[in-house]
């Protein structure tokens, strides 16, 4: 038992922030000791790749809780293949995995206990009814870090690949990590391979830093999405690299009826210093599930790259909800089928009970500095017909594309210094509306500077 190893990696709980809209992106990065620490290994585990280590996770947790009103507690998972089905975690926890560690989902369906569908989405995303817990939860959780010297998650996901393809599936695939009404969590420096469905899923959440993770699926993963911050505020994710069969970032605010009662939205997100790529999906989308609203968002510094899409705005007839306060800059793309699309008339409905006049609204959208190698379509625009696309502001777009061709309807906007020529709708002079794209306030270090026309 490395007993002075474990005292000497005690590490780091987070530092609470206050409540105000802070940037996280823009804080100084500071992790306060945790004041206990314990191995995996005092709770029998065993890291051999085979051993189920399920019952191990849960008691470390359930003994780290007696720590929550004493500074809080780290567990720490040293080298080894550690298999295992779904745990909880607790407050005031850091989940530590030294370099060499893998914690491997267990591929047997019942190792996964079959919990309710979210009320925003009233249903499972997959299947109708209930879907399976992910591997690693967090409800209603204050302070909890999941870090590590390069560990890595392995979600050894091909098998549920494979029952989403044969409709073998009984219940919604799991996710990697999903926190649930939580706040104040990081995830950092960590590896996420092979994810079942979505690696990250905060759902309900504030507070939320993402940063240093690499995430990668096979191409061939179906609707393997990275990071997905769902109805969750003051998120930032930065400094990583993500592979995925679909989309690798996406924001989403639930499901057509369930979310606009549940009426939670996804805003104040700050996203820089990303490399994605995604073959068959967007590197970065908002949608289609939108319906408790998406505002506020800042992403700069993109590397978009073998993607079908770069940037996707998608929603649909019943969603209700709204797109708006949106700024992308400082995006290069290489080998992509469309750079920008913005598609009023993609995703399925939860049942059908959805309200056909609940129309989005999508506006105020700034898109700038997007320069491109390789690209098929510029740009594919497609509004709805009885909720158009407003202030949509396109600046310094320089795209090498296969077509000149840029595809608008039910569209309106502003563009200036953009090649290929954008379409008519999208041909006004530059107005004020350019510059209220959220970038104000969440804006990072290039994206603070307001429009000067
Ligand atoms: C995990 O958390 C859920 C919801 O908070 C709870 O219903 C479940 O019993 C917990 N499981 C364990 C093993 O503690
Ligand atoms: C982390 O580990 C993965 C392989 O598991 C490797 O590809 C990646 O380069 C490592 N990242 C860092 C920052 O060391
Ligand atoms: C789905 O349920 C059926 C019937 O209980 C079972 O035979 C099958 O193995 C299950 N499939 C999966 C992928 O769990
Ligand atoms: C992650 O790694 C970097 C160095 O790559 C280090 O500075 C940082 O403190 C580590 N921890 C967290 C929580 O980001
Ligand atoms: C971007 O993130 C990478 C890690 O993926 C890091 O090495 C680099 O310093 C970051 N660049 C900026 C400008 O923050
Ligand atoms: C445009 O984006 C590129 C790539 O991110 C960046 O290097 C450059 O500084 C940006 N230009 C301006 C004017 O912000
Ligand atoms: C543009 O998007 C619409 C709506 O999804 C689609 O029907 C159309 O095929 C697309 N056009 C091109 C040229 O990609
Ligand atoms: C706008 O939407 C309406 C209704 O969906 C459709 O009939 C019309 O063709 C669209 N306009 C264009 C220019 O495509
Ligand atoms: C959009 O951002 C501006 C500031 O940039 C803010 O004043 C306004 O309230 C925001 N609008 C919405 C609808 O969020």
């Amino acid at each position: 038992m490395p007993v002075a190893l474990v005292l000497l990696l005690a590490f780091t709980s987070l530092l609470i922030r206050g409540e105000s809209n802070n940037d996280l992106c823009k804080e100084n990065f500071k992790l306060d000791p945790r004041p206990h620490s314990v191995s995996i290994l005092e709770f029998g585990a065993v890291g051999d790749g085979k051993t189920l280590n399920t019952l191990a996770f849960q008691n470390a947790i359930f003994y780290l809780k007696s720590f929550a009103d004493k500074g809080g507690a780290q567990l720490y998972v040293p080298p080894g293949k550690w298999l295992t089905g779904s745990f909880n975690l607790t407050s005031h926890l850091t989940l530590f995995l030294e370099k060499g560690a893998t914690i491997l989902a267990s591929p047997d369906p019942s190792h996964w206990d079959i919990v309710s569908p979210l009320p925003s989405y009233g249903r499972g995303v997959e299947l109708p009814g209930k879907r399976y817990r992910s591997l690693i939860n967090g409800d209603n959780l204050l302070d909890v870090v999941i870090t590590g010297d390069n560990g890595t998650f392995d979600g050894q996901g091909a098998a549920w690949w494979e029952w989403l393809e044969t409709g073998t599936l009984n219940y919604s695939r799991p996710h990697i990590i999903e926190f649930v009404s939580s706040k104040h969590i990081l995830i950092s420096n960590l590896t996420f391979l092979n994810a079942p469905s979505i690696n990250i899923h905060p759902v309900y959440c504030s507070q939320v830093h993402i940063r240093k993770v690499l995430i990668e699926t096979s191409v061939d993963s179906p609707y393997v999405l990275g990071i997905v911050p769902d109805s969750s505020d003051n998120v930032c994710i930065e400094d990583s690299t993500i592979n995925v069969g679909h989309d690798a970032i996406s924001l989403k605010s639930g499901w057509d009826q369930y979310g606009i009662n549940y009426g939670r939205p996804t805003t104040a997100v700050h996203i820089r210093n990303l490399s994605l790529k995604s073959p068959t999906g967007a590197g970065i989308s908002l949608g289609s599930e939108m319906s408790g609203g998406i505002s506020d968002v800042a992403i700069e510094l993109l590397s978009i790259h073998s993607s079908h899409v770069g940037v996707a705005f998608r929603t649909t007839r019943g969603r209700g909800g709204y797109i708006r306060n949106i700024t992308i800059s400082d995006v290069v793309l290489a080998g992509v089928d469309t750079a920008i699309v913005a598609d009023g008339h993609t995703g399925s409905h939860p049942d059908d009970k959805f309200d056909r006049d609940a129309l989005p609204v999508v506006s105020y959208i700034v898109l700038r500095n997007f320069t491109g190698e390789d690209i098929g379509l510029a740009g594919n625009f497609s509004g709805i017909g009885e909720s158009p696309f407003t202030s949509i502001c396109l600046t310094d777009i320089h795209l090498q594309t296969h077509s000149e061709s840029w595809v608008c309807s039910n569209v309106s906007g502003f563009s200036d210094d953009v090649s290929p020529e954008p379409c008519s709708e999208l041909m006004s002079s530059p107005s004020s509306s350019c510059s209220a794209g959220g970038s104000s306030i969440y804006g990072g270090d290039t994206a603070t500077q307001l429009y000067s026309w």
